[in-house]
């Protein structure tokens, strides 16, 4: 039995991430965000074998409530945890003059912060071979294709490979992994509300598919690396 943490499960590339791993066995999952409507259909998902759906109805800007959600977790399993999806993400898309402090308090607030406070709060608690995959973007990639508009969101969003990199570097000692995939665009409501008249070649099922077989099979094989996974621009 594998105990995972994903984040941001509601809607988009995360719902579709914890719909993929109902379909295994013996997974436990812990899938957190705010919105109940969205847990709620995760509830209803009929799990494979030794498979369940923890759902967690929590702001991960709260800082305050992390205590509260890692005691869910630990009296919900075994308390040892095999990682984190960290998939959880917020968008604001606005000229770099017009970006207010809430904005950027916002952006940073999920987009580093949260991934940064769950990976430490959790790491004591880590079987062998855990692993911790951070869904980061394009636009946070090195030498990538920039865009008007999306600042605050790149800069925040590259913060999580700079995390990977680190954290695989302080514990290479350790059995422990730590990984980045650099989104291209996936057809999600967050894509449209950034690229309104963009059709994205990959819909939100295929690349949690993805996501989920790297979660799975690419800590084998992969260490600190942030890998792009995109075939298109944005
Ligand atoms: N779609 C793309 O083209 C694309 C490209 C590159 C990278 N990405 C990255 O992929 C990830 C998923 O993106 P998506 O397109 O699926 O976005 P999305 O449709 O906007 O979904 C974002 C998820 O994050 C959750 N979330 C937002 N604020 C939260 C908070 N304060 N606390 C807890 N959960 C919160 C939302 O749930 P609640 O509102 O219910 O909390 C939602 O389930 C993000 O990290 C995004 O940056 C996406």
């Amino acid at each position: 039995m594998k105990n995972i943490i994903v984040t941001g499960c509601s809607r988009g590339i995360g719902f579709e991430i914890v719909t993929e791993f109902s379909k295994l066995e013996n997974f436990k999952i812990f899938a957190i965000s705010r919105n109940k409507n969205g847990l709620n259909k995760l509830n209803n998902l009929q799990c494979n074998e030794n498979t369940e759906i923890f759902t967690i109805s929590e702001d991960l800007s709260c800082f305050s409530s992390y205590q509260k959600l890692f005691k869910f977790c630990v009296e919900n399993s075994n308390g040892k945890f095999d990682g984190i999806i960290h998939n959880a993400g917020v968008l604001i898309k606005k000229n770099f003059l017009d970006i207010n402090i809430s904005d950027i308090q916002n952006s940073f607030n999920l987009n580093s912060f949260a991934p940064l406070l769950l990976t430490q709060k959790f790491i004591p608690t880590f079987n062998k071979n855990a692993h911790v995959l951070s869904i980061s973007s394009m636009g946070g990639y090195q030498n990538s294709l920039k865009f008007p508009g999306l600042s605050i969101y790149s800069i925040s969003k590259s913060t999580l490979n700079t995390m990977t990199q680190c954290l695989a570097e302080e514990y290479k000692e350790t059995s422990f992994k730590f990984n980045s995939l650099a989104l291209g665009a996936v057809q999600t409501e967050m894509l449209s509300e950034a690229f309104p008249d963009y059709n994205a070649p990959v819909s939100a099922n295929q690349m949690a598919k993805y996501i989920v077989n790297f979660y799975i099979n690419g800590a084998q094989y992969f260490n600190g690396q942030i890998i792009p996974v995109s075939i298109a621009n944005p």
